[in-house]
C-alpha cells in the first residue's frame, strides 16, 4: 500500500463544556451526577466482549485474518490495475467506506492524475437516482473498473437495482462482469449469485449489522483498494478497544460521552446532538456518525401504553464553515442541543496565510492555527450562552486515530442504548420502509401489503 503506516497516538475526550458550574444547572451537568449514571454502562464492555455479545463490533479489531484477506483482496485489484472502483451500498454498507476514504486519502483523490494517486478512482453508489449512476456509467470505462457490491442482507432493493444495472452495461460493453465484481455478503441472495457465478466474496460477518461494519470488509476494502493503510486504521480500533476493556467506566472517553449525552437528552431537555469535526476530511464522518446515531438509538421503548418514543436527533456541521451557518442556531436558538466538536492537534499540510491582507493581523499565521483559534472560538461562544459542548481530540487524522475515533464512537452507541434501555442493533422502522417500497414496487408476495398501504394513505392534498 502505498501510504505510511500510522503512528500510534491516542484520541482523548474533553468534558469541560458540559459542566454546571459554569454552565448554569438547567444547560450542564455536575461530576457527580455523570459518576452516578456512567456507573450503569458498566457491564457494556465486558457483555461486548463476551461469548454472548449482543453484537461483534468490538471484538473486530482483535481478528487479524480478516485484515490479512482484505488487504490480499485490494493487492489483486491493484495488480490489475484497476482504474475506477464502483461501490454499491446503501445505510452503512456504504457511509464508513466513504468516511474512512474521505478521512485518509487525498482531498481531491478522484481528480488526481494516474501517477500522483494512491490507487483507482473511487465512486459511491448509494442511491436509485438515475441522474448519478446513469452519469457515472457515460464515462466509467468498464474493462478497467471493479464493482465492489455490499449488502449483509443480499437482498436491500437500491442495492440490488445498482448492481443489476452496473452488471448489464458491463455485459452490453463486452466485459465479462464476473471477472470485475467483488461481493460483500451475508448469507443472503448476493452469496447465491456469487457462488453461481464465481465471483470473488469476502465475508459481511454475522455478528455485526451494518451501521457498526466499518471495520470489516464493508468499509475497508474499498478504501484499501484506493491505497488507504487499513492496517494502521484497524490498530488503532485495536488500541481503543484494548483500552476500553481496562478502564473504569469514568476514565473511558465513550461511556463517558454517552452518559453526558444521554443525561443531557433526559434530564436536560437536550435532544439534539451535533457532529462537529473541524476538518474537511471528516465531513463524511458526520454522515457516517449521524446514520449510527440514530438508527441505533431513535425507537420505541416498550410495549402498548406504555410505549415511550427515545433517542437523541443527530445532526451533521462542519467547522468553520458552519459557523457561518449554523453556529447561530446552536448559539441562540432552542438551547435544546449539545455540540460535540472534533479536532486535530497537527495538521497534515502546512500552510502559511502571507502578509498584504485585508486581514494584517494574519500575516505569517498558521491556516491550521487558525482553524484550531476558530473551533476554540465557537466553543467559547457556546460556553458563553450557556450551551454545553465536549471535544474529541486526535493527535492527527490519520489511520491509527480515525480507527479508534470510530470504535469510541460505536461503543458510545451502544453504551447510549444500554442506558436508554433500548437495542441499538435493530432497525424495526428501516425494515418498515423497505417492506412498503418492495410492496409499491409491485414485487411478487407483496400485494396484501400493497392493498393495505393503498387503504391507509392520508388524504390527498394538493395545492
Ligand atoms: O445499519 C444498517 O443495518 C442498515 O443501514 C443497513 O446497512 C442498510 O439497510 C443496508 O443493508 P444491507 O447491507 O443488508 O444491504
Amino acid at each position: 500500500m502505498s501510504q505510511k503506516r500510522a503512528r500510534p497516538g491516542s484520541i482523548s475526550l474533553s468534558l469541560g463544556g458540559v459542566l454546571s458550574p459554569p454552565l448554569p444547572g438547567a444547560h450542564g451537568l455536575t461530576r457527580s451526577a455523570i459518576a452516578r449514571t456512567v456507573e450503569r454502562t458498566r457491564e457494556v464492555v465486558p457483555q461486548l466482549l463476551g461469548r454472548d455479545a449482543p453484537s461483534g463490533f468490538l471484538k473486530l479489531p482483535k481478528r487479524s485474518a480478516p485484515v490479512r484477506a482484505i488487504e490480499a483482496e485490494a493487492r489483486y485489484w491493484r495488480r490489475r490495475k484497476v482504474r475506477d472502483v464502483i461501490h454499491i451500498g446503501i445505510g452503512g454498507s456504504s457511509l464508513g467506506a466513504d468516511a474512512i476514504l474521505r478521512a485518509l486519502a487525498h482531498p481531491d483523490h478522484n481528480l488526481l492524475p494516474d501517477a500522483r494517486r494512491s490507487g483507482p478512482r473511487v465512486h459511491f453508489i448509494d442511491n436509485v437516482d438515475p441522474e448519478r449512476l446513469g452519469a457515472l456509467l457515460e464515462w466509467v470505462d468498464p474493462r478497467h473498473a471493479v464493482v465492489h457490491t455490499v449488502s449483509k442482507s443480499g437482498g436491500t432493493v437500491e442495492t440490488a437495482a445498482g448492481f443489476q444495472i452496473v452488471r448489464d452495461s458491463l455485459t452490453q460493453a463486452g466485459v465479462d462482469w464476473r471477472r470485475h465484481n467483488v461481493f460483500t455478503t451475508g448469507k443472503g441472495a448476493l452469496r447465491k449469485i456469487g457462488q453461481e457465478a464465481g465471483i470473488r466474496m469476502l465475508p459481511f460477518p454475522d455478528d455485526v449489522g451494518g451501521r457498526y461494519s466499518a471495520l470489516t470488509p464493508s468499509g475497508l476494502l474499498t478504501p484499501a483498494i484506493a491505497g488507504v493503510d487499513v492496517s494502521g486504521l484497524v490498530a488503532g480500533a485495536r488500541r481503543f478497544a484494548q483500552r476500553a476493556a481496562r478502564l473504569q467506566p469514568a476514565e473511558n472517553p465513550a461511556l463517558m460521552a454517552a452518559t453526558v449525552a444521554f443525561l443531557l437528552d433526559t434530564t436536560r431537555s437536550k435532544p439534539m446532538q451535533v457532529l462537529m469535526p473541524y476538518a474537511d476530511a471528516l465531513e463524511p464522518l458526520g454522515r457516517w456518525y449521524v446514520q449510527l446515531c440514530g438508527e441505533s438509538l431513535g425507537k420505541r421503548r416498550g410495549t402498548g401504553s406504555r410505549a415511550r418514543s427515545v433517542g437523541p436527533t443527530p445532526l451533521p456541521a462542519r467547522g468553520t464553515t458552519d459557523q457561518h451557518s449554523q453556529v447561530q442556531l446552536f448559539v441562540e436558538g432552542p438551547a435544546d442541543k449539545l455540540v460535540m466538536f472534533v479536532r486535530s492537534a497537527r495538521d497534515r499540510r502546512a500552510l502559511t496565510i502571507p502578509g498584504n491582507g485585508p486581514a494584517e493581523y494574519l500575516d505569517g499565521v498558521e491556516l491550521g492555527a487558525l482553524l484550531r483559534a476558530e473551533q476554540a472560538g465557537t466553543e467559547v461562544a457556546l460556553a458563553q450562552a450557556g450551551r454545553p459542548s465536549l471535544c474529541w481530540d486526535l493527535p492527527e487524522i490519520a489511520p491509527g486515530p480515525l480507527g479508534e475515533l470510530l470504535v469510541a464512537l460505536e461503543l458510545m452507541t451502544a453504551a447510549a442504548g444500554s442506558l436508554y434501555g433500548i437495542d441499538p442493533y435493530n432497525q424495526p422502522g428501516v425494515e418498515a420502509g423497505k417492506v412498503a417500497a418492495f410492496a409499491l414496487i409491485g414485487r411478487e408476495g407483496y400485494a396484501d401489503e400493497r392493498a393495505r398501504i393503498e387503504a391507509s394513505r392520508p388524504p390527498l392534498w394538493r395545492i
